[in-house]
């Protein structure tokens, strides 16, 4: 086993640990001097010394480094989607997404506060790939302590040279800027972002035009998960195959893992992209809590499918949860026991979605608000034969019919509970109401 600290909640293992390398228990992040006493800017020295922004693009699509955002997208592809040239719109945009309210979700929080040196490099190397000179951080507003981190690492680099004007003599500009939201969930859909960003109603822009090609104040502008821009470094340094080669299964890279749900060590793990659920839940994390069983999963924050025991054995990664017709999304795994209700946390994860809806299309702004009622008679017995298939016809209209895709992730896990859980919608209907007492006090735990 390897450290436990304190102060995040981290636990890494057996891996020699690539994001969270620079990470202590109880100990401030590392300032600059140290940072590159760890090898740090390193990879700035070697980019901007030895490649072309062309070079450093082509690094990142070999390396098969994927968006570690929600929704898988091959980095560099995005990169190259950016217009070159003389003649193409400038200023260029770089945006690090921070917003990270999707539930059970707190990774991009242990590299904020862990190692902030670590993305501002991720972003001076991808902001040369796309050849962008501003670059702002995006952060939930619950993340102070972050910005204020991160204000004090951009001025630290600042003063040793790695951002301002002509970067190591590279001819390269780049100014970075922490803007801290005002805190909905909507505000992390990278369109919305933008709109936030200058001072609008975070409502999601409709595609096309995609950012890369027209997104903050007009011009062609990249969003990168913290996650994402944090491995560029590692990338730079090791090399396109050392990276395709530490996933286990098609996937490339490490992965930060969130889990939480009553396992008996909840917290996050850094290990290599394609770790089964299985190991995830009953190694890593010591397996359920005493007395308590497994029932399902849901592998990457709320707006993906449950899954269930029979689907211990399936990749963490996104290629593999993919052809299982699911997402990896975000890799936030919430492990439900089999004393939790599921028709319980339907209406939990619908009532997040329905509260963080924008309004700004009807099938989501008052389907979501319907799914929930209709769930909450279920809950409290005042459901009725047929409202199983009420609920799953009124959930596929609404995704398919909304205007962006927060719609569609609180799909999966409504439709995939129906499909996976049937009997479970039935008690609630035949037996006038949940079936399952309030948590149990937990019986004393064992290690
Ligand atoms: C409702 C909603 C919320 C999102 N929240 C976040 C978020 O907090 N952080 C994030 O990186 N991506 C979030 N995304 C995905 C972004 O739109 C975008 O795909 C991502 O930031 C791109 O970065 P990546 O390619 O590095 O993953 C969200 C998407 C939706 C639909
Ligand atoms: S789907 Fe929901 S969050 Fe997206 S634009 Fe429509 S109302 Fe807003």
């Amino acid at each position: 086993m390897g450290r436990t600290p304190a102060h995040t909640g981290v636990i890494m293992t057996e891996i020699t640990p690539v994001l969270t390398a620079n990470i202590e228990p109880g100990r401030a992040p590392l300032d600059c001097a140290g940072y590159e006493r760890a090898g740090g800017y390193a990879a700035v020295r070697k980019a901007l010394g030895e490649m072309s922004p062309d070079q450093l693009l082509d690094l990142v699509k070999e390396s098969n480094l994927r968006g570690r955002g929600g929704a898988g997208f091959p980095t560099g592809m995005k990169w190259g989607f950016v217009p070159q040239g003389d003649d193409s719109p400038n200023p260029k945009y770089l945006i690090a997404n921070g917003d990270e309210m999707e539930p059970g979700t707190f990774k991009d929080r242990l590299l904020i506060h862990g190692d902030p040196h670590q993305i501002v490099e991720g972003m001076i190397l991808s902001a040369y790939a796309v050849r962008a000179p501003v670059g702002y951080i995006f952060l939930r507003p619950e993340y102070e302590r972050g910005a204020d981190l991160l204000h004090h690492a951009i001025a630290e680099a600042e003063a040793a040279g790695y951002l301002g004007k002509n970067i190591l003599g590279s001819g390269f500009d780049l100014e970075l800027h922490p803007h801290v939201s005002a805190g909905r969930y909507i505000c992390g859909e990278e369109t919305a972002l933008m709109n936030a960003l200058e001072g609008r109603r975070p409502n999601p822009r409709s595609r096309p035009p995609y950012p890369a090609i027209s997104g903050l104040f007009g011009k062609p502008t990249i969003v990168q998960n913290i996650e994402t821009l944090s491995c560029v470094p590692h990338i730079v340094n090791n090399g396109a195959k050392w990276f395709r080669r530490l996933g286990l299964g098609d996937d490339a890279g490490t992965k930060l893992y969130c889990v939480s749900g009553k396992v008996k060590r909840p917290g996050i793990y850094e290990l290599p992209i394609g770790v089964t659920l299985r190991e995830l839940v009953f190694e890593h994390c010591g397996g359920m809590l005493d007395g308590l069983e497994f029932k399902a999963a849901i592998p990457g924050g709320a707006a993906t499918m449950l899954m269930t025991p029979e689907e211990l054995d399936t990749r963490l990664d996104f290629t593999s949860l993919d052809k299982a017709k699911n997402r990896l999304g975000t890799a936030g795994v919430i492990v439900i026991d089999d004393h939790t209700c599921i028709v319980g946390i339907s209406l939990n994860l619908q009532s997040f979605f329905a509260r963080e809806s924008c309004g700004w299309c009807t099938p989501c702004r008052d389907g979501i608000s319907w799914i929930v009622d209709i769930l909450r008679d279920l809950e409290e017995g005042r459901g009725e034969p047929g409202d199983a298939e009420l609920l799953m016809r009124e959930m596929k209209m609404i995704g398919p019919n909304a205007f962006c895709a927060l719609a569609m992730g609180a799909e999966g896990p409504m439709v995939s509970a129906l499909e996976k859980f049937p009997e479970e919608f039935e008690t609630h209907i035949s037996g006038g109401g949940c079936p399952y007492e309030r948590p149990p006090a937990l019986p004393p735990q064992s290690n």
